[in-house]
Parts: C-alpha cells; sequence; structure tokens
C-alpha cells in the first residue's frame, strides 16, 4: 500500500513538471487547448451514442470501445443515449448536423466529469475517437484515462494516402489489415493497393484465371541489389500469392469500418510482364514466350494496344469495380518503354489510323480509352505522371512521383494532383546511414526530411493550387520482402506525412513533431508495429578549425536526451564524457556515442594531410557529383556502393591537383574506386599518382592498372601510392576510363563510367 502511494506521488510530479507531454497527438489538432484535470476510464464508463439510431455511428463506438480493450484492457459498453446516462461521467459520441467543419471534421471536449465528441458526420466522430485513442495511455493501467482538453479540429487536405505495393512481394491480409489500422490511428483516409506488377499479379479475375494461376507466381527473386552482382544473381525460391475476391471484399468492409477508401491499381500499359506471361496474346510480340518478372526495373514487355488487350482490361476492370466501390482507380500509366511499340507493324498502323505522332500519343489514346470507358462506369482514373506525355486524358487525376513538375503541370491544366514525389514521400528510400540500414533501394530520405514536405508548389497561383487534393507516401517492396521489413520503412515515416497531409498550414516545428512522436511510440508497441528507431539516431557533421584540425558535431533528431562519447574505442555508457561541444580532434579517431534513449553512433573519422585541402580538376567531374569541389578532401570516406552521396564520378577520364599549402614529407597516397559492373561503373583502366613541389615538374610518378575479377558483388578498391620519404606540395591524381562495357555485359559497347572518393595523403 505504502508502495503504491509513492508511486502515485512520483508519477503526480512527473506529470506536473512535464504537462505537455500529456497531449502527443498525431496529427496535432486544428485548434487545442489543453486543460487541467483529466477524465478516469472505468469499467462503469459507457460510451453513449445519438442518434442511438445510427448504424454507422454505432459500428465506430463499438469499434473505438473494442480498441479501448485491447489497448487498454478495459471493456466498454456501447449504450444509446438516455436521460439518465446524458447526465453521467461517460464519453459520448454526438452526430450534430449543425456543426460546419466539413465531412471529416469534429469538435471533442474532455473534462474530469465527461468526455464529448461531436460531428456532423460519422467518419468526423470517427476521427474524434482516434484523437481519444491517441490521449489514452499506451498500454494497461489500472485506470486510464484522458487528459482535458478542448479539440476543434479538420484536415487541410481531403486525400492523405499510403501506397502499398504488394505486386514484388506479396503481402498477407492481416498484415494488409494492420496497415490500414496504422494509417486510420492517424487519420489518413486512402489506401492505394498496387495489385498488379511485372513480378506479380495478385488480384483473382473470375474470367482470366491464369492470372493467379500463372501470373501470380515467379520462378526466383534477383539476390541482393539489382546492380550488386555481375553477373545478377538469384535465389531460387519461388515466390508468389494473391488476394482471392471473397478476401478483397473482407479487406474493403475492414477498411469502410475505419473510413479508409481503397484505391486499387491495376498497371497499364507497362509494368504488365505477369499479365503478358499469363496471356501472351496481349503482348506485341506473343511468339517472345513471356515469364513472370525475377528482376525488378522497367520491362520493356508491356500491353499491345490491340482490341484483345482493350477487351482484357475492361473486363478485369469490370470485376474491380464490382470489387471497390471508391470512386477512384489507378490505372499506373508510369514506366512505360516505347520499345516493343516501335517495333511493332501493328503500333505503327495504329498510330497511322488515328493521327498519333509519336508512341506517347499512343500511349495517351491507350489511357484515355481506359478512361473514357470507366467514366462510363461511374468512375474516375488516377495516373502516375507520365499520364501527361501525349496528352491528359479529360478527367484524369494526376499522381506525382518524379518530382513535383507533373503534379505543376497538371494543376495548370486544371486536373487534381496527389503530391507523392520520390524525394520527400518513397518511403522505400534509405532513412539513415546506408552503411548501417537493411538493403533498400537507394536514396536518402530521413524523418525530418519527410517531415519538412510542404505539398504546394510555390510556382502556383492561389487558383491552381486549390487542384492539389492531398500527400500521399509510396512503400514500393523490391527490398522489401516481408511485413516486418514494411513496417521498418513505413513507420515512423508514414507517420509525418500523416500530421503533413492533415495539419493546417504554417510552419511545422520537427522538434515539436519529434516530441510527441517519441512519447506516441509506445502505442505502436502496442500494436507491434516494427518501426524504425531511428528518431534516436546521433548524426556527426566536420569542420576545420582554424589551428587545421577538425572538430566533429554531434546531433540527433530527439532534442531531450544527452549524448554521451568515447574516443578510445570503448563502448560508451551514462559515465562516459558528456557531449556539450563539437570534438576537437587531430588524429583519426573512432567516436563512439550513445544516448540514453537508445540512440547510437559509430564513426571513424579519417585526419590526413589532404584533408580539407584545396584541389581543382583538370577534367570536371560529372555535373553535381562534387558542386563544391571538396568531397574528394572532405576527411569523410564512402563507406559502401550502396551509399553514393560521398562518391564522386567521372564519365571520362579523371585530373585532379591537391595543394598541400606548404611542401611536406609525402610518404603514401591512397583512394578507393567504385566497381559497380552491372550499372556500368568500371574501375579505371589505369591510375597515375604524381606529386611535385612546385606544382610543374612532377618528378616522382607512380603509375597502376586496376587489376579485379569481372564477375562478382561490388566492391571498392584501394589504389596505393608509396612514397616512401619524398616531399611535396602538390598531389596529382590521373585516372583513365576503362572504355566501353566488354561483350557479354548487358551494356555491351556502352560508354562505362567510375567513382572515387577520398584522396588521402599521408
Ligand atoms: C513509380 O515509382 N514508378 C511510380
Amino acid at each position: 500500500m505504502k508502495h503504491l502511494l509513492i508511486c502515485l506521488l512520483l508519477s503526480s510530479s512527473l506529470f506536473a513538471q512535464t504537462p505537455d507531454n500529456q497531449y502527443n497527438l498525431i496529427p496535432f489538432p486544428a485548434r487545442f487547448s489543453g486543460q487541467n484535470g483529466q477524465f478516469s476510464v472505468t469499467s462503469s464508463t459507457r460510451v453513449v451514442i445519438a442518434p442511438a439510431t445510427d448504424a454507422s455511428v454505432k459500428a465506430l463506438a463499438q469499434l473505438f470501445a473494442s480498441q479501448v480493450k485491447t489497448a487498454n484492457g478495459l471493456a466498454l459498453t456501447v449504450a444509446p443515449t438516455s436521460p439518465a446516462l446524458a447526465k453521467g461521467a461517460h464519453i459520448f459520441f454526438t452526430l450534430n448536423k449543425k456543426l460546419v467543419l466539413g465531412d471529416e471534421g469534429y469538435k471533442l471536449t474532455v473534462t474530469p466529469t465527461k468526455v464529448l465528441a461531436e460531428a456532423s458526420t460519422a467518419k468526423g466522430l470517427f476521427y474524434a475517437a482516434q484523437t481519444m485513442r491517441q490521449l489514452l495511455p499506451a498500454g494497461q493501467t489500472t485506470t486510464p484515462a484522458m487528459p482535458a482538453c478542448a479539440i476543434t479540429d479538420k484536415p487541410r487536405y481531403g486525400y492523405r494516402g499510403l501506397m502499398l505495393d504488394a505486386g514484388r512481394y506479396f503481402m498477407p491480409v492481416p498484415f494488409v489489415k494492420k496497415f490500414i489500422d496504422i494509417m486510420a490511428m492517424h487519420k489518413q483516409n486512402t489506401f492505394h493497393w498496387h495489385l498488379t506488377e511485372d513480378q506479380g499479379w495478385r488480384i483473382e479475375i473470375k474470367k482470366y484465371p491464369k492470372l493467379t494461376q500463372v501470373g501470380s507466381k515467379r520462378a526466383e527473386s534477383i539476390v541482393g541489389q539489382y546492380s550488386q552482382n555481375y553477373p545478377q544473381q538469384f535465389d531460387g525460391k519461388p515466390s508468389g500469392g494473391f488476394y482471392t475476391q471473397e478476401e478483397i471484399k473482407d479487406v474493403v468492409r475492414y477498411a469502410q469500418s475505419r473510413f479508409v477508401t481503397i484505391i486499387p491499381e491495376i498497371e497499364m500499359p507497362g509494368h504488365a510482364q505477369a499479365a503478358l506471361a499469363s496471356y501472351p496474346e496481349l503482348g506485341c510480340d506473343p511468339a517472345k514466350g513471356y515469364q513472370v518478372a525475377t528482376k525488378w526495373g522497367v520491362s520493356d514487355q508491356v500491353y499491345c494496344p490491340s482490341e484483345k488487350t482493350f477487351t482484357f482490361l475492361q473486363d478485369v476492370l469490370t470485376e474491380v469495380i464490382a470489387l471497390f466501390p471508391g470512386k477512384y482507380i489507378h490505372i499506373g500509366g508510369d514506366e512505360c518503354p516505347k520499345t516493343a511499340w516501335k517495333n511493332s507493324a501493328f503500333c505503327q498502323d495504329l498510330m497511322k489510323k488515328n493521327n498519333l505522332k509519336d508512341e506517347h500519343e499512343l500511349q495517351s489514346y491507350f489511357i484515355r480509352r481506359i478512361e473514357k470507358f470507366l467514366n462510363s462506369k461511374g468512375r474516375s482514373i488516377i495516373g502516375w505522371d507520365e499520364i501527361l506525355e501525349g496528352g491528359l486524358a479529360p478527367n484524369a487525376t494526376v499522381m506525382s512521383w518524379r518530382g513535383t513538375e507533373g503534379g505543376i503541370a497538371a494543376a495548370k491544366q486544371k486536373h487534381n494532383v496527389v503530391m507523392s514525389p520520390n524525394g520527400t514521400c518513397y518511403l522505400d528510400y534509405y532513412q539513415s546511414n546506408p552503411a548501417t540500414e537493411p538493403l533498400a533501394i537507394g536514396g536518402y530520405l530521413p524523418l525530418d526530411q519527410v517531415y519538412a514536405y510542404e505539398p504546394l508548389p510555390t510556382e502556383l497561383s492561389a487558383d491552381e493550387q486549390k487542384y492539389i487534393v492531398g500527400v500521399q507516401g509510396n512503400i514500393w517492396t523490391e527490398y522489401l520482402p516481408t511485413p516486418e521489413s514494411v513496417e521498418y520503412m513505413a513507420f515512423p515515416r508514414a507517420i509525418a506525412l500523416a500530421e503533413i497531409g492533415w495539419m493546417q498550414t504554417g510552419p511545422h516545428n520537427f522538434e515539436d513533431f519529434a516530441q510527441r512522436l517519441k512519447n506516441h511510440l509506445p502505442k505502436l508497441d502496442v500494436m507491434s508495429v516494427n518501426y524504425a528507431k531511428r528518431l534516436f539516431d546521433i548524426s556527426a557533421t566536420t569542420q576545420a578549425n582554424d589551428q587545421g584540425q577538425i572538430q566533429v558535431r554531434l546531433s540527433k533528431l530527439d532534442s531531450d536526451s544527452r549524448i554521451f562519447y568515447t574516443l578510445n574505442g570503448k563502448e560508451p555508457n551514462e559515465k562516459s564524457t558528456e557531449y556539450i561541444g563539437p570534438i576537437t580532434l587531430t588524429k583519426t579517431t573512432t567516436i563512439r556515442a550513445m544516448t540514453q534513449t537508445g540512440g547510437r553512433l559509430t564513426q571513424t573519422f579519417t585526419l590526413h594531410k589532404g584533408k580539407n585541402k584545396p584541389y581543382t580538376y583538370a577534367i570536371a567531374p560529372d555535373s553535381n557529383s562534387d558542386p563544391k569541389t571538396t568531397k574528394l578532401t572532405d576527411g569523410v570516406r564512402g563507406e559502401t556502393p550502396r551509399d553514393r552521396r560521398q562518391w564522386t564520378s567521372f564519365s571520362g577520364d579523371m585530373d585532379v591537383l591537391v595543394d598541400l599549402g606548404d611542401v611536406t614529407s609525402v610518404t603514401k597516397v591512397s583512394l578507393n574506386f567504385l566497381k559497380i559492373i552491372m550499372n556500368r561503373s568500371f574501375p579505371p583502366a589505369s591510375v597515375d599518382i604524381a606529386i611535385s613541389k612546385d606544382g610543374k615538374d612532377f618528378k616522382e610518378a607512380i603509375s597502376q592498372p586496376v587489376t579485379y575479377d569481372l564477375n562478382g558483388p561490388w566492391d571498392i578498391l584501394p589504389v596505393v601510392a608509396d612514397f616512401k620519404t619524398a616531399r611535396a606540395r602538390y598531389v596529382r591524381i590521373r585516372a583513365k576510363n576503362a572504355g566501353v562495357c566488354p561483350a557479354g555485359h548487358p551494356n555491351a559497347g556502352e560508354k562505362t563510367w567510375f567513382a572515387t572518393d577520398e584522396i588521402v595523403v599521408e
């Protein structure tokens, strides 16, 4: 008893010190006021609904009660409103048609004596319930309580989406439901279900059984990154799966109960290889023998725009329409190479007959026919931004993924746009240092960068901005074979996008978001979500001081934890030196750091005579590859072929001169080259490293060919010139491009390129 009392006192004093920590709402409401006191939920609390006859209100109240049971272990009874209950300390869900907060807005008032949610729609009440779930504690406590507050809330955008690619890897139904649950909890309302791909067709179509008998299975999958191995390696393991129509109906019902609309995507005219493997007559060259794809990338094998294909697609879409009640059908439209159409007499003839000037117009003809069909069934199309090419179908919504240009162009043409630019919305990109992350497709998109996204392009006038209807995060699964791996990449970045889609315009403060997120994460733990803990990462940046030493600045997204570090290689703990300002290094050092919240960093800083020394290019590197002419001497080495950020690339030869400032002893010069044969990145044929006292007379030179095995995985190849006891001020590196890709390479005869990182002078 005594023990319990102490605990209560402790927790209430903690509460008093950090009142803001009670309200960890994501997305944060439009209008919010925190108040004193709390509403305790007990077994006698009722969930009272009014009007009692509204089936959707009843259903959402029951769902709320079941979610409280799961999260907090407390069984609440849903009851119709009555004069007696109206006076009690209960949770009220009340439809109030007079409220003017749009079809998703709500008002929520939490006082110590009652909780009142009001909205003009059941959907609004559902979002009030999601806010309540977030106000309640994460797990089971004796008396769960909601802190008192007054909220008036409504979203910025009507479209707040997430896309899940079930084509590359099949994602099982229970996981799809869990994914929808997490979306709904953060008030996202659109689930874009990517159902057909080159690597797998995932939806049962009764009229075309081979789509699932053949098209849902592939023989094997590529091992590692697309260009990791030369030649590419395959795992020999069949992969497959599809959703039956009954399962789809079940998922649609499940989503409806959470006010999530599903947009199915049936890809055309590209990304169709699994369909062609099932029905080869839909391709331009049936004799080819199509197979379900086993590697990623863009396939040349696309639908032929024949009457057979249109009949097939209309039949497929007819079944799709019957399954998905939402207004939109996504028809893909992205990444459709025109090779097969260029080589097809049928396509060339069709273009002539229809006055189509090129294959882009043929694609536009394709999409317009499909749009016409879907419009005739009362549905509208969404397509990736390639549907702009060759002319936009009259009523199409554009999903802008290759940056924002497509979205801007579509809005200027008065078409609705969903913003999903890859640079801020592709949640399959690396979220932290690629060297220490699970293999991903590439890119670099940490949580704070997602959160900084502003969906309204400044290029649009106020009138054009109206066409930006929302924002969507995409989870492509080439490198995400399991639900756990999807969760790791999707969360918490998708939650940041949920807030971007919901929160009203104005400055979004990442520190504030990160603080709320940190306190919200235990709720994801209760749901067993395998979210990434990168919020707690420590990162390091360097700069030189006036004495030529380097200073390492440590930072973290999570602002209120402390950093401790060691410089002697030992594991850090809370007794190690606490980080209070930049760490000055005078020699090559490994910094190991930790935070109490689980943040970790191990990074080696290479100090050498060339560090931060200026250099000049006699032959420019590839554009944007070293924009400030600093990367080759910044003391940070490229760690892995997965991460291209540190590498400087050359499509021709390399000729660089480093100026050390003074004549000094130079014993060794070394640098690394990338080998990514599949990606045409061949180490240079030869490297000359020369040194000089005056920059004119290069007496000492060491010339060496770079030898390596063409076959095998990508690699980093060191080149070292050992000068023993020389003295010099200038170091010159000249490297010769390896020429063209050899016979047998998929790009035989095409030019190679190479890439290097730090020029280390010792
Ligand atoms: C896409 O990422 N190909 C839409």
